[in-house]
């Protein structure tokens, strides 16, 4: 659950340049179309937009402390009797979700990262821990891919398969693929970090709840003949595995954000609110006056913003939990 939209995944902001896109592997700018959301941004009384490598670095410790531990414990005591883990990483974009959970699962353990932006799956490679959490070694593989196209076959040495902040970047037909695939396999899948289209600010104003919702009508908004799934991925998601029989686990994994992280708020707010605007121009106005009182409250260290998502584990049974979401 994560864009304003860059690479949206993550219903965050940036976007991915055009240029990145790999050969024939389709282009997924998350839910911004190109050359809007800079003007739109302009409107919101927001700088140039982040370089997308420079997005996903501000927010990974964000990720970081949102991802749900709780699902990582059933996890770890599944592989504590694998002789070598293998981790099937989609969409790792710099290797956030590697430098996380590595370190948490017991090793020897093989990442295959795959992505359609060579230049991340570069930086990737390079950031990759070299070592699990027991003190194995940690390997390390780039597949420069669409991860819609994955089939079981892709899949079949995987222990496991992990996603981050992506889901919502996926058409409904994309996501059932990638379930598809995860399913026949027989793969367990952990994808953290999806948007739900709920966003909590401290103290609240009467302009929240229209941003949203214009906010996740631009999520959902259909680009090039692509339609995301924006803040419902989650709930398809579920209903995808559950569908082939697979038990799913579902988990918050909200980002908390206050003073302390004031570049990471004053850049998601101006990807959110551009985004915002762009759905609904005439909401502009209202919205300059509104960014005008949020920048001040951030300044002074008295906003809080609360971003939610879930993380989701497919695959597992006979572990207690519940849900959570
Ligand atoms: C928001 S980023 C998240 C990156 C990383 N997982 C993280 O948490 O920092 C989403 C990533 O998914 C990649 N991506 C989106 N759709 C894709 C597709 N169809 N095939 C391959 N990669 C894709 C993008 O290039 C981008 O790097």
């Amino acid at each position: 659950m994560t864009t304003p939209s860059r690479g949206a995944a993550a219903g965050h902001v940036p976007r991915q340049r055009p240029d990145t896109a790999a050969g024939d592997v389709p282009q997924a700018r998350g839910n911004t179309a190109a050359g809007d959301v800079p003007q739109a941004r302009r409107e919101v009384g927001a700088g140039p937009e982040l370089a997308f490598a420079d997005w996903l670095g501000l927010r990974e410790a964000a990720d970081a402390a949102a991802r749900a531990v709780d699902l990582v414990a059933p996890v770890r005591r599944h592989l504590a009797g694998v002789d070598r883990v293998v981790v099937h990483d989609l969409g790792a974009g710099t290797g956030s979700m590697g430098r996380w959970l590595a370190p948490r699962l017991p090793g020897p353990q093989h990442w295959v990262l795959y992505d359609r932006d060579a230049d991340l799956l570069v930086r990737a490679r390079a950031g990759m821990v070299d070592r699990a959490g027991d003190g194995t070694p940690v390997t390390v593989e780039t597949r420069l891919r669409d991860i819609t196209r994955l089939t079981a076959a892709d899949l079949a040495d995987a222990t496991l398969v992990t996603a981050s902040a992506l889901l919502d970047m996926l058409t409904g037909e994309e996501l059932h693929r990638v379930v598809a695939a995860c399913a026949d396999a027989g793969c367990p899948a952990l994808f953290t970090i999806s948007v739900i289209g709920r966003v909590r600010f401290s103290p609240a104003d009467p302009l929240d709840g229209e941003i949203a919702e214009a906010f996740n009508d631009h999520q959902r908004r259909t680009v090039d003949g692509r339609t995301p799934l924006g803040p419902d991925a989650v709930e398809v998601c579920v209903a995808a595995f559950e569908r082939r029989g697979v038990p799913v686990t579902v988990w918050p994994s909200p980002w908390r954000l206050g003073a302390n992280q004031a570049d990471l708020v004053a850049e998601w707010f101006a990807g959110w609110l551009a985004a915002a605007c762009e759905q609904r121009p005439e909401l502009v106005g209202r919205v300059r006056a509104y960014a005008a009182r949020r920048r001040a409250q951030l300044a002074a260290g008295q906003l809080d913003v609360v971003v939610e998502h879930r993380d989701i584990l497919a695959g597992y049974t006979g572990y207690g939990i519940t849900g959570g979401g």
